[in-house]
């Protein structure tokens, strides 16, 4: 007898949230240090190309050039796709589950559904565009690519947000960051029972200000090219 595919075929629902909790963590744990990669534009361009360089170079000799920078990237990429397959079979899940009727006073919950979706749909987005800006320089005419000894991370940073169009890109995805990072760190307390009130309270203050800080953090940097703080 063949069995009409069910919604909850696949695997088992605490499995999902437990991979979307755990990449959530990690993601969001790769701004955290991202960001404090950042802060160094403002301490001068030698510093800025130094860390850059560094980070193609670290691991060696023991490792080949890049070697560990691979190893974080694929981290990474596997961490976003899990992330996406988890959170989306989630979301396809309790909609077919609760069927075609809409009980009222359920908007709360589907508002942080939908906020989460488009956020992460944008936050997709803007890392395509991102890599393709600064890493493979696609999207940045002025890109001076890496060589063996030096990184240029910082004149290609400025030659990005000199563009207005881009920078605005920027910090429409950092609005997309901030919603998202405090939405997502406030969920993890519940995918990992945190139940106390007060303990709870921490949490959510913990969230946004991690969004916050992160999120304005980035923000400065387009807008420190922009006003000639940073050339
Ligand atoms: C205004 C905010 C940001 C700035 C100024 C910035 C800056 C940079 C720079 C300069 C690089 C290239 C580093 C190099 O040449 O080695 C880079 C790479 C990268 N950034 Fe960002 N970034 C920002 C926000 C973000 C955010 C929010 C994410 C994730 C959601 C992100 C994810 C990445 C990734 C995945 C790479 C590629 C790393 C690699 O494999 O080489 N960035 N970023």
């Amino acid at each position: 007898m063949v069995l009409p595919a069910s919604p909850q075929a696949g695997p088992p629902s605490w499995l999902l949230k437990l991979a979307a909790a755990l990449t959530g963590a990690i993601l969001a744990a790769f701004v955290a240090v991202h960001m404090v990669g950042n802060i160094k534009a403002y301490v001068g361009s030698e510093h800025f190309n130094d860390y850059a360089h560094w980070l193609r170079v670290a691991g060696e000799p023991l490792l080949p050039e890049m070697g560990l920078l691979w190893a974080f990237r694929v981290v990474l990429l596997i961490s976003i796709i899990i992330h996406i397959a988890a959170t989306l079979a989630l979301t396809f899940r309790s909609r077919s589950a609760r069927g075609p009727y809409r009980a009222r006073g359920l908007r709360a919950e589907s508002w942080v559904s939908r906020t989460m979706l488009i956020t992460g749909i944008a936050l997709l987005g803007f890392i395509i565009i991102h890599i393709l800006d600064l890493t493979t320089g696609h999207l940045n005419g002025a890109f001076q690519a890496p060589t063996h000894t030096s990184s240029f991370a910082y004149e290609n940073l400025i030659a990005s947000f000199s563009r207005p169009l881009f920078s605005l890109l920027y910090l429409v995805a950092m609005g997309a960051l901030a919603v998202h990072l405090i939405h997502g760190l406030w969920l993890l307390a519940t995918d990992f029972a945190v139940t106390g009130p007060r303990t709870r309270r921490v949490w959510k203050v913990i969230a946004y200000a991690a969004g916050i800080v992160i999120a304005f953090v980035n923000m400065s940097v387009p807008l420190a090219v922009l006003t000639g703080v940073l050339s």
